[in-house]
Formats: structure tokens, sequence, C-alpha cells
């Protein structure tokens, strides 16, 4: 039998996002700002995310096949579906759900500076810091957890779980 333990609440995920949702409408103040949400993990943080920054923003996606359904990463990453938006000159932030070992990022950052932005910063819902194997500067984070199979608000074991309020620790 799989069981879920509570990792974040609801709650306790809106209040982070408020914190950093202040800091991003800060710093790009006065700039042209492009969100790109990775798919599909980080649909339910960017949706969140999105309205509360106090900025004209504007919003696309990417995809990238990622662990399969299992939950180990490859390092072996294709690009699904690439932008539609031209981000030539502006800047970007990638919003993803879960930085893990980095590798998804590392292609990414590299994939989108191909356009010529003027920055590419990264946000994320969860830094899994410890299991880091590229480096990768995640820029905005909402919560450092060590461990744990995590879904939730977003994130799926095997496309399972997305709906989920809160985030939980998945034991198999
Ligand atoms: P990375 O390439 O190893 O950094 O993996 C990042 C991707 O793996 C994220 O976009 C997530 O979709 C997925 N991922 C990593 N850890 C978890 C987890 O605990 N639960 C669900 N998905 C995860
Ligand atoms: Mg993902």
């Amino acid at each position: 039998m799989s069981e879920l333990i509570p990792i974040l609440s609801s709650d306790e995920i809106e209040s982070r996002l408020l914190d950093i949702s202040k800091k991003i409408s800060s710093d790009y103040e006065g700039k042209e700002l492009v969100l790109i949400g990775i798919l599909k993990g980080a649909f339910v943080f960017l949706a969140d995310i999105s309205r509360l920054l106090t900025i004209p923003v504007t919003i696309d996606f990417i995809r990238v096949s990622s662990y399969g359904d299992t939950t180990d990463s490859s390092g072996h990453l294709k690009l699904i579906n690439d932008i539609e938006l031209d981000i030539k000159n502006k800047n970007v932030l990638i919003v993803e759900d879960i930085v893990d070992s980095g590798f998804t990022l590392a292609y990414l950052i590299e994939h989108l500076k191909s356009f010529n932005p003027v920055s590419v910063k990264v946000c994320a819902l969860i830094d899994k810091k410890e299991r880091r194997k590229k480096n990768i500067k995640v820029d905005y984070f909402c919560h450092e957890i060590e461990g744990g199979f995590l879904v939730g608000y977003g994130l799926d074991y095997a496309e399972n779980y997305r709906n989920l309020q809160g985030i939980y620790d998945l034991k198999l």
C-alpha cells in the first residue's frame, strides 16, 4: 500500500509564494518579463505565482521529456514543446516545480539563451539542493527539501496526484 505523508499545506505554500512574488515584482519593476513554465509539473505554481505579481508579464510554456514513470533522473532530456513567444531582448524567468539533479534546468537555460534574451533566471517551488549534479543557480525558491518523492500541487507520480492542494511525500 502506498502512503502520502504531508510535507507542505496549501497555506504554507501560499505564504512563501507571497514572499517571493513581492521580491520578483520589485526586481523586475519596469522591465519586460516573460514567465516560462516547465510543463507539466509547474502549471499550478505558475498559475498561483503569476497572479500574485504586481507587474505586467507575458507567459509561455515549454515541455521536456521527464522521468517517465520512475522516480530517478536519467539526465537524458528531449524537447517536446518549445516556446512560442519571442524572448529576444526580454527578461526570462523559468518557473519550475522542483530542481533536483539540475539536468533539466541546465539543458533549458542553454536552450533559452540561444534566443538571445537579456537575462534568464530561475524560480522554483522546491529546491532539492543536496541532490544537485549540475551547478545551477536557483534565483528564487520557495522551499528547500532534502529527500523523498514529492507529489501534489502540480507534481506527479506516473501522472497521478497533480491535483492535490498540498505537497506530500509518496511512500511506495
Ligand atoms: P532534474 O532534472 O533532476 O533537476 O529534475 C527535475 C524534474 O524532475 C522536475 O521538473 C520534476 O518534474 C521532476 N522531479 C524531481 N523530483 C521530483 C519529485 O520529488 N516529485 C515529482 N517530480 C520530481
Ligand atoms: Mg518537471
